[in-house]
């Protein structure tokens, strides 16, 4: 892996090219100006090819990056709904032929941190089957705003809304995410959600893709999966969800949040749902726990293929020697995310550990998970724990 290539040689040019960034804005800002002035000039000289410059200057406007995307789309949640609009135009033609979307929630001023994907588990020739974009809100700074921008011309991976950009709206980074993939990359079958301070093995998830998960339509979501999880109703916590907005005491079954992959099916299914759901902030638990099981979506534990923890030792392989590890967090900064990459290549494969393979025990969650009473769950969660403890 070229770690020589750190630190941030892509931010240099990004710097160096702030100041035609700002030209460009100019040009941009009297383009139509600029535009009759030609046109003006050339009536003057009796041109006649004008309908074919017409479309030369609109083609190399789009070109340039120069043009705002007009779409407009909408968040439609029970108790919130607006329009938003997208403000970049990310390379749509990534999706072509993929068998992955994958999706990263991120800040704008994380330059250095999308930087650091790039160059390790998002690299081009780690992604031949994988189209990998940032999700970012409006970071409602001038500045901010303009280096983002650039960052796009440059990598065109960048999905970015007018919608705030906070902590607080991160359902809603979730919501345009899904939203953006249903709309233009409807024919990539799977969509991986997964934070930035994570690193993955896109081929290794791949593979395990190809030799175990569900093909065709079936409306399934793989992760982590909590059940019997309690609503915390702290009002001074980040993840207070007040009885007004969900009234059961836990949630359905739903994924660990940092990473967790859907089929195509799921994510349309569930952006239907949330037209009749409140908006919450606990993003996991709202989009692959309540929605997903308004939506019938079958949520299947994947726990050692999305297993968490820094593994330095071996893991459990499949039969053709793959580890049964693709994806590993936290890692805050540009430089434990490189260290952390380099690990998660090296893993072993070890056949024989027991806490392994009780890492890797993958269930499937029922259905309808939050068919079950409160009592009922209580009950479930009893015996899940009396399982572990006779295994131990
Ligand atoms: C990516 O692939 C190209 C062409 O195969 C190769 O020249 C280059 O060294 C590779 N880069 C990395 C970082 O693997
Ligand atoms: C806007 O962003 C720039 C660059 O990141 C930062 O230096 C500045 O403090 C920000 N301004 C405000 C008002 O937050
Ligand atoms: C969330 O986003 C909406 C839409 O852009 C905005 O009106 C609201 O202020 C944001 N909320 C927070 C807490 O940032
Ligand atoms: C869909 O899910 C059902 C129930 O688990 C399973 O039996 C079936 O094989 C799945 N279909 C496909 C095409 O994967
Ligand atoms: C929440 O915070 C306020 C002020 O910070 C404090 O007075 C109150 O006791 C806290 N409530 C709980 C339930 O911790
Ligand atoms: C939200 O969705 C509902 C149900 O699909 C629909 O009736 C309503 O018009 C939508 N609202 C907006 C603002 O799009």
């Amino acid at each position: 892996m070229p770690l020589g290539l750190f630190p941030y040689s892509r931010l240099e040019v990004l710097r160096r090219q702030h100041r035609f960034a700002k030209a460009s804005k100019l040009f941009s800002k009297h383009r139509y100006f600029i535009f009759f002035f030609v046109v003006y000039t050339l009536l003057l000289t009796r041109c006649t090819w004008i309908p074919a410059l017409n479309g030369a200057v609109d083609g190399a406007l789009k070109l340039s990056g120069l043009r705002y995307s007009p779409i407009t789309l909408s968040v439609n949640f029970s108790t919130v709904q607006f329009d938003y609009r997208l403000l970049t135009e990310p390379m749509v033609e990534r999706c072509v032929d993929k068998s992955l979307f994958v999706f990263i929630p991120s800040r704008p001023s994380a330059f250095e941190q999308r930087e650091a994907i790039r160059q390790t588990w998002a690299h081009p020739n780690k992604t031949t089957k994988a189209a990998v974009f940032f999700v970012l809100g409006d970071a409602q700074n001038d500045s901010l705003s303009e280096a983002v921008e650039e960052e796009n011309r440059i990598s065109g991976d960048l999905i970015v809304t007018d919608v705030v950009d906070s902590y607080r709206n991160l359902s809603l980074k979730i919501y345009t995410s899904l939203d953006w993939y249903n709309m233009f990359c409807p024919n990539v079958p799977f969509a991986l959600k997964i934070d930035d301070d994570s690193v993955a093995e896109l081929d290794r998830l791949l593979h395990f893709v190809e030799t175990e998960f569900d093909k065709g339509d079936n409306k399934t979501i793989y992760g982590v999966i909590w059940r019997g999880t309690a609503v915390n109703r702290d009002a001074n916590s980040t993840w207070y969800v007040p009885k007004e907005l969900y009234e059961r005491r836990r949630y359905p079954a739903y994924c660990n949040g940092p990473a967790y992959m859907m089929t195509s099916t799921a994510a349309k299914a569930i952006i239907e749902m949330a037209a009749e759901t409140p908006l919450l902030q606990v993003e996991d638990a709202l989009f692959t726990g309540i929605l997903a099981s308004k939506a019938l979506v079958r949520r299947v534990d994947k726990s050692g293929i999305f297993w968490w923890k820094d593994v330095v030792r071996a893991v459990q392989c499949d039969d053709q020697g793959v580890p049964r590890l693709a994806t590993m967090y936290p890692y805050p900064s540009p430089k434990e995310l490189f260290a952390a990459y380099s690990r998660l290549l090296r893993v072993k494969c070890k056949q024989s550990a027991d806490w392994v393979r009780r890492s890797c025990q993958e269930i499937e969650a029922p259905w309808r998970e939050d068919g079950l009473s409160d009592s009922q769950l209580a009950q479930a969660v009893a015996e899940k724990k009396k399982e572990d403890k006779t295994e131990d």
